[in-house]
C-alpha cells in the first residue's frame, strides 16, 4: 500500500477525494471534540490523518471508535496503537449495531456523503442521530455544500466554518442533536 493518494485517486468513487485531509482540517475538527466527552466515532478513517489528531485532542477519558470500509487502507490504521483506540473494518452503517441509542457524545463524519444514493445519505444520517445523546456533536466535512439542506434535516441547527488550507477546500458542519425533536 503506497499511501492515502495514490489509493484515492485510483478509488475516486469511494473515496470521493484526491487526496488526504490537511492537517488544518483535522485540528478543525479534533479541536471541537468536547472536553467531557466519552465516547468519539469516526466514520471513513482513510490513512488515520483525521484519526490521529482526533486522539491527539480528545480529552483522557474518551474513546475513539474508527470505521473503515476498505481493506487495502486497513494496514495503515494498524499502525496506530493506542490505548483509546478501536479500529471497526466495517460499513459506517453499521454503528447501530455497535452502538446503544443515545450513547455517543461526538461524531466524525469523513464520508463522501456527496456520493452515497439519497437513500442511503438518509439511513445514514438517521442511524448518526439515532446513536447520538441528546446534544450530541455531529461534524461532517464537504467540499462543497451539496448535502447542506438534506444535513439541515436532522440536525437543524446547523452551523459552519471553511477550511481554506485544504485540496480542496472544506466546508465543515457542525450540528447537535436537538433533544426535542424525535429520533
Ligand atoms: C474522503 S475519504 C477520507 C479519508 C480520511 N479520513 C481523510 O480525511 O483524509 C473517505 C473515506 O471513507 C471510506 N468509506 C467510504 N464509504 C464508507 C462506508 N460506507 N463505511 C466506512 N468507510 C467508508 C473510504 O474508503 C475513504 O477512506
Amino acid at each position: 500500500m503506497k499511501g492515502f493518494t495514490s489509493y484515492a485517486l485510483k478509488n475516486l468513487k469511494s473515496t470521493g477525494s484526491i487526496a488526504r485531509s490537511s492537517k488544518f482540517l483535522a485540528r478543525n475538527l479534533a479541536k471541537q471534540i468536547p472536553s467531557d466527552a466519552k465516547t468519539v466515532i469516526e466514520l471513513g478513517a482513510g490513512d488515520g490523518i483525521i484519526t490521529r489528531e482526533l486522539l491527539k485532542y480528545m480529552p483522557q477519558q474518551a474513546h475513539l471508535t474508527a470505521y473503515e470500509i476498505s481493506e487495502e487502507l486497513l494496514p495503515l490504521l494498524q499502525k496506530i496503537e493506542h490505548p483509546q483506540f478501536t479500529l471497526k473494518h466495517s460499513s459506517a452503517l453499521d454503528i447501530v449495531q455497535d452502538f446503544a441509542i443515545d450513547s455517543v457524545d461526538c461524531l466524525v463524519s469523513c464520508l463522501p456523503l456527496a456520493l452515497f444514493p439519497l437513500e442511503m445519505k438518509h439511513e445514514l444520517l438517521t442511524h448518526i442521530r439515532s446513536v447520538l445523546k441528546p446534544n450530541g456533536l455531529f461534524l461532517q466535512y464537504q467540499y462543497w455544500l451539496s448535502d447542506k439542506a438534506l444535513i439541515k434535516e436532522y440536525f437543524p441547527h446547523l452551523k459552519m466554518n471553511w477550511v481554506p488550507l485544504n485540496l480542496p477546500p472544506s466546508f465543515v458542519y457542525t450540528g447537535v442533536k436537538d433533544a426535542e425533536k424525535e429520533t
